[in-house]
């Protein structure tokens, strides 16, 4: 802890790239943990159930998936999240660049963040492109339809779809520029996003996982614990 204190005091250009680990002390499960979501016994895979050909071949069962277990709307950024946003607000933070989709940083007022995977705040309509809320999605009764009669799909990235290139070009260029990457609660197995963190030429490479990853080795610190935890006790 003292450790990661002095990286970030003397830290100017910090980036911070999270997972689903970041939004667990909010209540929201993670994917690949022991009571992660693709832990959980379905018949179809959830990586299946959240791909783009199901999203069409199979939108019904998309949909009542996703309600389900995609939208935990109800959940309150952690102190991670809010620790992230004051070392934005006091100017040592350039971006956050995550895998979640839950829009918790944003709630806790972080300005600047890379959604690689998309976000479930925004839908819109295939045919004429309006957009809908979360909670507009979460009202409506099985597959959403557009006034214009046209099928509402979340901007999520789903399997087999391609990261959104001005988000991708935004977060690669904050990593690079960064002088202390901080990577967390991310098991750093779904590519290309576990990729990013390549592109970091700083001064230190900070890990902050519950359990291992294949990027262990290469940190100059690595702290194994609960993310909001660790990050409540740095002083900003
Ligand atoms: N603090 C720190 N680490 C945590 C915490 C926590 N409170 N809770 C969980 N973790 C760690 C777990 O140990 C695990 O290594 O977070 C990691 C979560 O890994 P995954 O469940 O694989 O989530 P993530 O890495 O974000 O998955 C990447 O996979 O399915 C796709 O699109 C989906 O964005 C997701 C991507």
């Amino acid at each position: 802890m003292k450790t990661l204190q002095e990286i970030v005091d003397k830290s100017r250009r910090i980036v911070f790239f999270g997972g689903a680990g970041v939004s667990t002390e909010s209540g929201i499960p993670d994917f690949r943990s022991e009571d992660g979501l693709y832990r959980q016994k379905y018949t179809v895979s959830p990586e299946t159930m959240l791909s783009h050909d199901w999203f069409f071949s199979h939108t019904e069962e998309f949909f009542k998936f996703y309600r389900d277990k995609m939208l935990p709307l109800w959940a309150e950024p952690n102190a991670a999240h809010k620790k992230l946003a004051e070392l934005e607000k006091k100017g040592k933070l350039l971006a956050v660049v995550t895998q979640n989709i839950d829009g918790l940083h944003q709630k806790a007022g972080s300005k600047n963040v890379y959604e690689l995977h998309g976000t479930v705040h925004k839908n819109t309509c295939l045919k004429c492109k309006k957009t809908y809320s979360a909670e507009q999605i979460a009202a409506m009764k099985g597959v959403p339809h557009c006034a214009c009669g046209g099928l509402i799909k979340p901007d999520v990235v789903l399997y087999g779809e391609a990261l959104d290139e001005d988000t991708v070009e935004g977060a690669v260029r904050a990593i690079a520029a960064a002088d202390t990457l901080i990577v967390a609660g991310t098991s750093l197995t779904v590519y290309p996003a576990a990729g990013f963190v390549s592109f970091f030429r700083g001064n230190d490479l900070v890990l902050i996982n519950r359990d291992p990853t294949p990027l262990d080795s290469q940190c100059d610190l690595v702290l194994h614990g609960k993310v909001g935890e660790i990050l409540s006790e740095i002083k900003v």
